[in-house]
This record gives C-alpha cells, structure tokens and sequence, in this order.
C-alpha cells in the first residue's frame, strides 16, 4: 500500500529492496553459487570435490589466500594456529562469570570481542600484517572458545588444548575429554566433523556475512566484526535453523511421529510453524551442500547401535515435502541445516553447541569476506539508505497540552 512514486519524490532516486532479495552490496571473488543449478565453488573449486577431498584448514587457506596451498603453505598456516590455541588467562574467568544455562552463542560472540582487549597492538584493519595475526588468532580460539561455552555449561574443568593433535581433534578433546579419563578422538567423527566445516565455510553475502562486511565497513576491528556475525548467525532463520530442526523433530515424535499433519500445519502456515531446514533465499532446487550431508547423516546415523528414530522422521518429512504442491511451487529444498543436526546429535554434541558448530565452520569465510572489503578500493562504509512513511513535518505540543 506503499506509494513509491510519490516517496520517490520527496527522498530522490532510491531503490526499495527489503532482505536485499536484488541488490549486490559487493563485487566478490569468493564463492560463486547458482541457486537454479544448485552449484556452489569456493574460489571456483566445486564443494562436492572440496568435501571429499580436502581438509578444513587447506579449505581455509584457499578463502583466505585465493589459492589451494603448497604442502609447505598448509604446514606453515596449521603450525601458526596450533600456537595460538591458548587463551590468555584472564579470559579463562570469564566463562565461570556468565551463568551456567548461558546459550553458548551469546558466550561465543562475547568472548569473541573481549579478544580486542587483549590484541590491542594488533587492530588496525588496514595493516596487511595485523590483520593476518589477528585471523590466526580468531581461527586458532574459536575453537578453544567455543569447547569453553559447552564445559561450563555443564560445570566440568575448562581443559587446555593439546596442540600435538590437529585442528578438530583438539576441538573434539576439549569439548569432550576429562582430565580424570583418556579419551581418544574417533578419527571417523573427526572426519566427518572436518568435512561439515568444510561446507559451512562460505556461502557469500548470507546475514551473518553481510553483518562482518557491514561492522567492517566502518574499519571496525576484525574481531569485533566477527563478533557481529556470530550475534547474526545465531537466529532461528540462519545458524539457529539446525537446532531448530532438530528442536522440530523431536516435537513431532513427543506428538506422536504424524508428519503427514505437521505438514499440513506448515502449509495452512499456523503462526511459528515452518518446516526448518527446507527454503532458501538463494537456492530454488536442492541445496548441494544438503545432499553431502544426507549421505554422511546416513553413514553416522549406521554406525549407531541403535538407530535414531528422527532420522526416519527428517527421511519421511523430506519424501513428503518434496512431492507436496506447497513446497514444489516454492521450490523449498532442504538446505544445508535439515540432517547435520542428526549428525551432530549422534556425536553427543547438544542442541545449544549445533550453532556454534556452524560459526566455527563459517569463520573462514568471514576472515575472507572482510579481508576482500578491507582491500577493495571502491569499498565504502554501508549505510543503506530508506523510504521514509511516517508524519510530515508537525507542530510540536507542550506536555501539558497532550
Ligand atoms: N516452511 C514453510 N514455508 C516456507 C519455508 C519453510 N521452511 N520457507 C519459505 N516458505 C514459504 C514462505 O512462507 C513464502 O510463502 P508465500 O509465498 O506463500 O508467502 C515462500 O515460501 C517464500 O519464502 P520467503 O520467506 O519469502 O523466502 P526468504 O528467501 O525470505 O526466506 C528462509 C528464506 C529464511 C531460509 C526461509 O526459507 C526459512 O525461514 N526457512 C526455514 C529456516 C531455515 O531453514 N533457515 C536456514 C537457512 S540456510 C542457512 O542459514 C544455512
């Protein structure tokens, strides 16, 4: 009901697009995806041949350095994280100051920006070489941050990290070992934990990306803008989406495993009902990211001894959607989120730590995207402009008037 033309008039030529379904913010080299074809590259690399055949650090090197590593190159970049994995001591007591039923996404983003307190000789975002520092910093405490929010959560000791094992090892130790018991990380858990991050590294201008370009644009820090993203990433319809599957699902089983009726709920669109997991503002045919971790939700999901009842129920709700006239005509998929809550349940992550998983994945990609900003010439600070709808100028009246 909006008349445009006559906005238009009173703030000159703007162009109205909420949720930016049509407007670049950027030109970018990263990722390239079409959302008809269903392809998704980094740096022109498809992310079926990443995910089979590459780790998540060389996949790091690659956003961040435009290139697949030299074995030197990779070497040099895991040895310059596995040093930086320690906090410093201080930031230890700020994990026994939040209280214990905190969400791990709001520690993570915390914590996140107390690191500029503690790097201030290494903040200008326009030194080449303090940036690069404070991006080994982020990617080697993510981690350590991220095992720190899930062992406070449920009051066990916060371990250090062991650097003789490599990036997810040390993650999956800290986050699960005890120093009472010898625990000895799954390597095929590990693997398939590296191979999510993988895909979860980059997807372009998504909202949690825009959010660190935006932050940045103002030549905020590096940690402050991730910090951002991390706050961005944790809503139900982005980061918080796989939790939120795996939230729905074990509500349709508590309700007695009808799926055929909770579609029926999404499609007469009963307030807070979606099916999460399936749409997306980019891809329009099925996410390529969501058919990798299907088949790796169902290797897991095997490996059980005994097998998960809200694996059949994600199998029959995606059967059902994807012959349903609601979804097709909308073309809803399913995105990367619907199965990698099964998988991350199956390795006894819990359903708060399923977004923070995402934000250690997605790290790179936001190192990489603010970097590109940080060293584009024609980047300026983002300030949207908007159409204004309220009064026309008024006569102000006195309280006692009112
Ligand atoms: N369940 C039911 N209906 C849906 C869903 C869904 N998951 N997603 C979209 N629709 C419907 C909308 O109601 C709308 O219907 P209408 O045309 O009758 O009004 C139509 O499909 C288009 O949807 P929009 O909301 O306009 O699409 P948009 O691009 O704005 O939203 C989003 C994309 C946020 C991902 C949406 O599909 C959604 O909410 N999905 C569920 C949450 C989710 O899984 N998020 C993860 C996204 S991927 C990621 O962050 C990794």
């Amino acid at each position: 009901g909006i008349d445009v033309s006559a906005l238009r008039k009173e703030t000159g030529y703007v162009t109205l697009d909420q949720g930016f379904v049509n407007t670049a913010s950027t030109t970018s080299t990263i990722t390239y995806i079409d959302g008809d074809a269903g392809i998704l590259r980094y740096r022109g690399y498809p992310i079926e041949q990443l995910a089979e055949k590459s780790t998540f650090l060389e996949v790091s090197y690659l956003l961040m350095h435009d290139a697949l590593p030299t074995p030197a190159q990779l070497k040099d970049f895991a040895d310059k994280i596995r040093v930086h994995t320690l906090l410093q001591e201080e930031m230890r007591s700020f994990f026994s100051g939040f209280p214990r039923d905190a969400h791990p996404m709001a520690v993570l983003s915390s914590a996140v920006t107390a690191l500029s307190t503690f790097y201030q000789d290494a903040l200008d975002p326009l030194d080449p070489e303090q940036v690069d520092i404070s991006a080994i910093r982020l990617m080697a405490k993510l981690p350590t941050i991220a095992a720190y929010a899930y062992k406070k959560s449920i009051g066990h000791p916060l371990p250090y990290p062991d650097n003789s094992l490599d990036y997810v090892e040390n993650f999956l130790r800290m986050t699960f070992g005890l120093p009472t018991v010898q625990y000895d990380v799954d390597p095929k858990v590990a693997k398939i934990l590296d191979m999510l991050f993988i895909l979860h590294a980059d997807h372009e201008q998504n909202c949690s990306t825009s959010t660190v370009r935006l932050v940045g644009s103002s030549q905020a820090n590096l940690f402050s803008s991730v910090s951002a993203g991390i706050a961005a990433l944790s809503g139900p319809l982005h980061g918080g989406a796989n939790a939120a599957v795996l939230e729905m699902l074990e509500q349709i089983r508590k309700d007695g495993g009808d799926v055929a009726s909770f579609v029926t709920r999404v499609k007469n669109k009963e307030k807070g009902v979606k099916l999460m997991g399936f749409g997306h503002r980019v891809y329009k045919n099925y996410d390529p990211r969501a058919a990798i971790v299907k088949k790796a939700a169902q290797e897991m999901l095997n490996t059980l001894d005994k097998p998960d009842p809200l694996l059949e129920l994600a199998f029959q709700l995606e059967e059902i959607a994807l012959s349903d006239d609601y979804f097709v005509s909308r073309k809803l998929y399913p995105n990367v989120d619907f199965y990698t809550g099964l998988i991350y349940k199956a390795m006894n992550f819990p359903t708060k730590m399923f977004t923070v998983l995402f934000a250690i994945g997605r790290l790179p990609g936001w190192i990489a995207q603010w970097t590109e900003m940080m060293n584009d010439p024609a980047s300026k600070i983002g300030r949207p402009r908007q159409l204004y709808t309220g009064f026309p100028e008024r006569e102000f009246v006195p309280i006692d008037k009112r």
